[in-house]
């Protein structure tokens, strides 16, 4: 065998040829298919940031009604999936319960398995996108005991992912258009970052031909992490524990920087930007008109100012070029709109799923893709014998 090249964390190797996403973390840049993420953040929506991950190009008008009914059609879970959710403990994770019944899904479509068949790849994406959504809202009422909500169909996906979050079968949900809309933008600032721990993840299951729900499932799994997704929920708990008193501000910098406990300015810092990442730019914007009209906590977005303040001004985040990533304020905004925090990381897993779907259909279209399988260096001891062999 030849030599292997050492690259723990894959800082220096591409494992994708992509069309999909272009960033320049030097630069600050982010583009799906071409198109700056400020101007889809603006102007385009959920759905159609999905569609031109997906498909390559923007839809036109038929095109994006086509896809908004196909999807919609599909929000039900089969009523034995929803039997599923009382088997978990009372206060679960929302993350592993999402990720449990992804996975599942794969039980009850035989006719979305195939990952070379394109009727089974569409049909596996339509009912991902479909019912993700449900699942999460699923997960979520399961957590607080309250009943599921069939989603409606008269709704788009994130307007089913709000009402099946908050509405409760006694009363007529009212949705509030500027949470709607707020989300919305989340959800496409989130659509796809290139190979990522969780996208990366998705190939490298996919790369084995396992179908499209296990390998987003194991993605799921992948984004959990707090170095990862978990990062919007670690976010809020670090700026909680200063709001209580036990730690100030400057001395939480401080053990930052010393690396005492190995504790992390949460939302700070990433592999790729070394540079203000373009999407915490627009969440900041949001945050500052959203918490305004939703009635945010003040307290904790000026916690969350005045560490992203003295950190940009100190030496150690400039020398490492740390700047706020994606994570810094989304916690802010998510509770705001009402989300608890264990809920954060299941809505950056819904934003997410257009761009594990894309991603997960490029490798298996692509000639050139071959099962995922890194070398190593071997450390351990030579060859020795059994007692008494
Ligand atoms: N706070 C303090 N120091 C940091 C931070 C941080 N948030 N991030 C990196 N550093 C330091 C790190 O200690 C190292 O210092 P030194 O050179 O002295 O050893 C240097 O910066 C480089 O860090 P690294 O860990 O080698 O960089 P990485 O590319 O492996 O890690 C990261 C990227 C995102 C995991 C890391 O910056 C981090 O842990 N950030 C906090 C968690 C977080 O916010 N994650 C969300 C990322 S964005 C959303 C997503 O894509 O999931």
């Amino acid at each position: 065998t030849g030599a292997v090249t050492y690259d723990p964390g894959f800082m220096n190797t591409a494992n994708a040829k992509s069309a999909i996403t272009y960033i320049d973390g030097d630069a600050g840049i982010l583009r799906y298919r071409g198109y700056p993420i400020e101007q889809l953040a603006e102007h385009s929506s959920f759905l159609e940031v999905s569609y031109l991950l997906i498909y390559g190009e923007l839809p036109t008008q038929q095109q994006l009604t086509d896809f908004d009914n196909v999807t919609r059609r599909h929000t039900l879970l089969h009523e034995e999936l929803r039997d599923f959710f009382g088997g978990f403990p009372r206060d679960a994770h929302p993350m592993p319960v999402l990720s449990s019944a992804v996975s599942a899904l794969s039980t009850y479509y035989p006719d979305s398995l195939d990952p070379f068949n394109k009727d089974h790849v569409e049909r596996s994406t339509y009912r991902m996108l479909a019912k993700v959504p449900t699942i999460a809202a699923y997960a979520y009422k399961k957590s607080i005991g309250q009943p599921m909500l069939y989603p409606d169909n008269n709704l788009t996906l994130v307007e089913n992912l709000i009402r099946g979050c908050f509405g409760v079968p006694a009363e007529q949900f009212e949705l509030d258009p500027d949470m709607v809309k707020a989300l919305d933008t989340l959800l496409i600032l989130h659509a796809d970052h290139e190979q990522n721990c969780s996208t990366s993840t998705v190939r490298l299951v996919g790369s084995s031909q396992a179908n499209l729900f296990a390998s987003v499932s194991a993605g799921i799994n992948a984004l959990y992490g707090p170095a990862h997704g978990g990062a919007n929920e670690a976010v809020l708990g670090m700026l909680r524990q200063i709001q209580s008193g036990d730690v100030s501000p400057e001395a939480f910098m401080e053990k930052v920087k010393n690396k005492e406990a190995g504790v992390r300015l949460m939302g700070f810092g990433h592999r790729v930007y070394k540079n203000y990442d373009p999407r915490a730019r627009v969440v900041k914007g949001l945050a500052d008109d959203l918490l305004a009209k939703l009635g945010g906590d003040d307290e904790l977005f000026d916690i969350a100012q005045r560490l992203e303040q003295k950190a940009l001004e100190d030496d150690y985040f400039i020398e490492r070029k740390l700047y706020p990533n994606v994570d810094f304020y989304t916690g802010l905004i998510y509770k705001a709109m009402g989300f608890p925090e264990k809920m954060f990381t299941v809505l950056f897993a819904l934003g997410r799923l257009p761009g594990w779907i894309a991603q997960w259909r490029e490798m298996i279209e692509d000639p050139s893709t071959k099962i995922g399988r890194p070398r190593q260096l071997y450390i351990g001891e030579p060859e020795r014998n059994y007692p008494g062999a």
